[in-house]
């Protein structure tokens, strides 16, 4: 485990980020990097020094950066809608925030954890999806993300920063937004804890390759510990598909809500399957450790503490 190091994580203001930042402000210095776009800083650990800034401003976050170990990369435009709307807005937090962080790491000795997506893939039938399938994103949100692993590439082969970049599937847990943009877990059970019903566009057949958040925080971990991870990208899901009905239902089961599924058109752009192959990561010694199940008991908890949506 890290342990004494100086660790900055951009986003941490965020979902992932702030898990992130969680699990090592317990042993480590965390410096969070957020302008609060649409996280929260209460979300960050309260050991943690927050520097509320933009990743498109070089000078505000140059001198950090080159004095981290580690950089966990979080934050970003992370909604495909968003993108579409704004690509150039897009391409400048992406793609810009992360030169920038290049850029700074060049001045310094730390490593760079990059928060990619399934979204590289677009829609690819080979599944379940292996790192060599040829990205083709559908979307300017994946573009940005294909760019900047090719950027990770080429500074670590022209300068030799380790960096790896990691392909999250559809991750899911507490303070996860349930903005209109948000993920479908956090949107079910908003809406089951309010005994409303839930939604699904489609027959309900389509599936994910969900994952809990707490098992995405070990993978960051294990692709900073490792050295045979430079260079690389990676996948990180459970590896299996779960329908979006099975998870309505396991939802409903769940909450208790007294409340049903109903059934709209599909939405235009939805991909129908999504399965990562995740043999790469395991490879590096990663398994996940939280069913589905168990991670929505934990979610559900949350939300139903916190009163949040
Ligand atoms: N949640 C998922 O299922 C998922 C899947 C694939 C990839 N990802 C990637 O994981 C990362 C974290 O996503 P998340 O789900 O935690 O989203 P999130 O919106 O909760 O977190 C993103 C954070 O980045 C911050 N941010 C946005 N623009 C910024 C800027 N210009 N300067 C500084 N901070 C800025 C936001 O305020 C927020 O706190 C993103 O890079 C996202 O693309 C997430």
């Amino acid at each position: 485990m890290i342990k004494n190091k100086l660790i900055v994580v951009t986003g941490g203001a965020g979902f992932i980020g702030s898990h992130i930042a969680w699990k090592l402000s317990r042993e480590n210095d965390v410096v969070i990097i957020d302008n609060l776009y649409t996280g929260k800083r209460e979300n960050s650990p309260p050991g943690a020094r927050f520097i509320q800034a933009d990743i498109r401003d070089y000078r505000a976050i140059a001198e950090v950066i080159s004095s981290a170990d580690y950089v966990f990369h979080e934050a970003a435009v992370v909604s495909v809608v968003e993108s579409i709307e704004k690509p150039l807005f897009t391409e400048e937090v992406n793609v810009l925030g992360t030169l920038n962080i290049l850029k700074a790491l060049m001045e310094g000795s730390g490593k760079l954890i990059f928060a990619s997506s399934a979204a590289v893939y677009g829609d690819n039938p080979n599944l379940p999806l292996k790192e060599s399938e040829k990205p083709k994103p559908t979307s300017p949100y994946g573009v940005t993300k294909v760019s900047s692993e090719h950027y990770l590439r080429v500074f670590h082969e022209l300068y030799g920063i380790p960096t790896v970049a990691l392909r999250y599937f559809n991750v899911f847990g507490p303070r996860q937004g349930a903005n209109q943009y948000a993920g479908v877990i956090s949107i079910f059970i908003n809406r089951a804890l309010r005994n409303e019903p839930l939604v699904i566009f489609g027959d309900g057949k389509q599936t994910r390759d969900f994952i809990y958040v707490k098992d995405v925080v070990r993978a960051n971990i294990l692709a900073a510990e490792s050295r045979r991870a430079e260079g690389r990208v990676f996948n990180v899901a459970r590896g299996e598909r779960t329908t979006i009905l099975e998870l309505a239902m396991k939802i409903i089961e769940i909450t208790g809500a007294n409340t049903s599924i109903i059934f709209d058109k599909p939405r235009p752009g939805d991909i129908k399957h999504s399965q990562a192959d995740i043999e790469e990561i395991k490879r590096l010694g990663f398994k996940p450790e939280w069913s589905i199940e168990e991670g929505l008991k934990k979610t559900v908890e949350w939300y139903r503490k916190t009163g949040k949506s």
